[in-house]
Formats: structure tokens, C-alpha cells, sequence
């Protein structure tokens, strides 16, 4: 799934976590119309042991789901953080990445692929993206980094870098497709 140059799996090898699931707890994950799903992110300034188990606690999430990719906000939590899976690093172990931070400096053409999101559930359609992209973010040390990836694991992060502004791949789609999922969330709504 991940696809970088040769110089970037070194970054990623030193920044990529092995899921020991012992020490992780599932969280709750909020759902569309949920309004925390909306709300502002904090930068985070301090690295600490709580923002290690955070983000442990957010791949367990992740897991159980399952999904590749989680964002901070997802959980409850308004600050910068998202994690995501790179298990096509390694031969059967999974891995996962923790970006703090995370911002897209630079990006190159398009592409469209078909997303869903643990937070709108029963939707997946397709989505346009950027082709390529460099992020830069800081590890759980509060290093720096940047990483240039493109196609399947570029539509992952621009994914989880939208929760972090409020934003939901639903909201890239077309009005029409918009209204008639709304449309869909209100009748559950009521229902239950
Ligand atoms: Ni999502």
C-alpha cells in the first residue's frame, strides 16, 4: 500500500510503530453528524508518555474498526494527531505511523479513488486528490520530518489531514451525493 522512494522507508522504518495490541484500549468513534467532527484542532506542544499512549489507544481503534487511518478528532480529540497504517513495510507484522502536526507543503496532479471513513458510515465514492504529496510533521519526539508519497497512501493522508481541518471526504463530493447521504443520516435518526 505504501509507495515511496527508496530514501523515504528509512524515515519510515525509524517513525513506524509494531502494534502490540496488550497495551492499547478502543476508543469510541464519532460519527457524521457528530459535531467534534467539525471543531477546531490544537496543535500539540507537548510530547509526552499520554501522547504515546494516545496514539497506541488510536491504532488499536483503528484496528479493531478496521480501518488505515485514523485522526485524532475522530475520537473525541481536538488536536493535530493521526495514525496510519503501513503494514506494506513489513511481511505480516503490522505497523503504523503516528503524524503530529501534519501539513501538506507540496503536491502534484490529481487522481481519484474510492474512500470511506470510520466516522460516515455505510458510504464509500469516489474522491479527487492529489496525485503526489509532501508532508511535514514532527514524530512522537516532536522531530520534524518530511514525507513525499504518492497514489493509494497520499489519498490516506490527505484523508486524515482533512479531519484535522473539519473537514470530510463527503464534503468533496457533489451536492446532490451530499444531500442524499444527509438525507440517509436523518432517516437513521429517527429511526433509532
Ligand atoms: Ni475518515
Amino acid at each position: 500500500m505504501v509507495h515511496c522512494p527508496d530514501v523515504e522507508w528509512a524515515l519510515l522504518r525509524q517513525i513506524t510503530v509494531i502494534y502490540d495490541k496488550i497495551t492499547m484500549s478502543i476508543q469510541k468513534i464519532y460519527q457524521y453528524p457528530d459535531p467534534v467532527l467539525r471543531k477546531e484542532t490544537e496543535r500539540v506542544a507537548t510530547f509526552d508518555e499520554s501522547l504515546a499512549r494516545l496514539v497506541e489507544d488510536m491504532a488499536e481503534t483503528m484496528y479493531d474498526a478496521p480501518g488505515v487511518g485514523l485522526a485524532a478528532p475522530q475520537i473525541g480529540q481536538s488536536i493535530k494527531l493521526i495514525v496510519v497504517d503501513t503494514h506494506g513495510d513489513s511481511e505480516g507484522e503490522r505497523r503504523f505511523m503516528p503524524l503530529v502536526n501534519p501539513e501538506i507543503v507540496a503536491h502534484e496532479g490529481t487522481q481519484f479513488d474510492e474512500e470511506g471513513c470510520l466516522s460516515v458510515p455505510d458510504l464509500t465514492a469516489s474522491v479527487k486528490r492529489h496525485k503526489r504529496i509532501t508532508v511535514a510533521f514532527q514524530d512522537l519526539q516532536g522531530q520534524t520530518h518530511e514525507l513525499s508519497t504518492e497514489d493509494r497512501f497520499a489519498v490516506v493522508l490527505q484523508h486524515e489531514i482533512d479531519h484535522l481541518n473539519g473537514i470530510l471526504f463527503i464534503d468533496h463530493l457533489s451536492p446532490l451525493k451530499r444531500s442524499l447521504y444527509k438525507k440517509k443520516v436523518k432517516k437513521w435518526m429517527v429511526e433509532t
